[in-house]
């Protein structure tokens, strides 16, 4: 291994990404409230360890949607990574199949999800931003059925562009922006459009984008496999809450009718922890995923995996609980948190965080 924590991996990935590609990775809309508030949520949030609880077996393999997954931990849709490093999606996934857990890749990415399929034998989700009527659904999950993609996700969090300040200011616009027109058809994305593509492909959906629990009662009943709980990383709706402070909630209105995955802020193993013990079942890793390519491409990602999984193995034993189904939130307490909250929390020893 390269690197041995995720401090190094951050500092390499700051050291390549030039200009607007760091602060498209990096970035959030506007204030960018959200995005520190997801940190701010899981820093406010303290782990209450038991002892003598015999952890010489330390068991964190779980499944997500009924596939196996090393570790309750799966690779969140990430656009453009292409800009990072070339073939940046195949990376994702070689690295997904290699470690053994989920990759959703995004409807965004290059190469065409053929490519991927045609390199890649594991459990895959697509994820689509829809961008057209009846015909560009069906010619789209035709194709994604066709490639023997397992589930679809669909993302609903997206209805208008938000502004990305940072790269505004730097007069940039990423590829997804330029190049993709029917937009129109995201900002009338309702729940007719869902029935309908559910019709269309007629497999597991994930509905990804939730952070109310009227919206996941509604999403079960529209037949939702996994409610998503997410907001895009503090990258669409500026001044949403913490995703950790609204899962609680959605778990219980889901109340184990659906899988419940989350995002947001994800950089550490006691961060997936927190998730878990309130009832996710797994947790997306965006910005960890994006840094960890542009720190090293796909033995980059590797790397991150491992030290994450590593950090699970440990803040799990510490804990004092041996399988992830003895976690719940007796073992979570509110605290302040240490420092005060952005994107880099997660790692103090790099020198001037927050690193813009
Ligand atoms: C560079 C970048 C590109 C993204 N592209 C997509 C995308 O194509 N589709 C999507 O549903 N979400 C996309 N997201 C949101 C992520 O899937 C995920 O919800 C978010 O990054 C999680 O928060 P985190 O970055 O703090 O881990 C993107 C996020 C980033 C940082």
């Amino acid at each position: 291994m390269e690197f041995r924590t995720n401090h190094e991996i951050i500092r390499r990935a700051r050291r390549n990404a030039r200009g607007p590609v760091w602060d498209y990775l990096a970035g959030g809309s506007e204030s960018e409230t959200a995005m520190r508030r997801n940190r701010f949520g899981l820093d406010s949030i303290a782990l209450k360890p038991r002892v003598l609880r015999d952890v010489s077996t330390v068991d964190y393999a779980t499944t997500v949607m009924g596939h196996k997954s090393r570790i309750p931990v799966f690779l969140a849709p990430m656009a453009s990574l292409q800009l990072v490093t070339p073939a940046a999606a195949q990376a994702v996934d070689d690295a997904a199949e290699e470690f053994g857990i989920l990759n959703m890749l995004s409807g965004h990415s290059r190469p065409s999800l053929e490519e991927i399929a045609m390199n890649s034998l594991h459990p895959k989700v697509y994820q689509i931003y829809v961008r057209g009527g009846r015909d560009w659904l069906e010619e789209l999950l035709g194709r994604v059925k066709q490639n023997n993609y397992d589930a679809l996700a669909v993302t609903v969090d997206a209805a208008v562009y938000s502004n990305r300040e940072r790269q505004m200011m730097a007069g940039w616009t990423p590829p997804t922006r330029t190049n993709s027109g029917g937009r129109e058809f995201l900002a009338a994305l309702n729940w007719d459009t869902w029935d309908e593509i559910r019709q269309i492909w007629g497999g597991p959906m994930i509905l990804k984008g939730v952070s109310r629990p009227e919206d996941a009662e509604i999403g079960v009943q529209h037949g939702a496999s996994v409610i998503y709980v997410s907001n895009h990383g503090g990258r669409q709706l500026d001044h949403d809450r913490a995703t950790i402070q609204v899962l609680p909630d959605i778990v219980a209105a889901v109340d184990g009718r659906a899988e419940v995955f989350v995002d947001g802020g994800f950089m550490r193993g006691t961060d997936v922890i927190k998730a878990i013990a309130l009832g996710a079942q797994a947790v997306g890793i965006g910005k960890l995923q994006a840094f960890a390519l542009c720190a090293g491409g796909l033995s980059g990602l590797m790397d991150c995996l491992t030290i994450l999984e590593d950090e699970i193995r440990i803040a799990m034993g510490l804990l004092g609980v041996s399988s992830l189904d003895q976690l719940d939130p007796s073992y979570l307490a509110k605290a302040r948190p240490v420092d005060p909250p952005h994107e880099m929390s997660a790692f103090p020893h790099i020198p001037g965080a927050p690193l813009t």
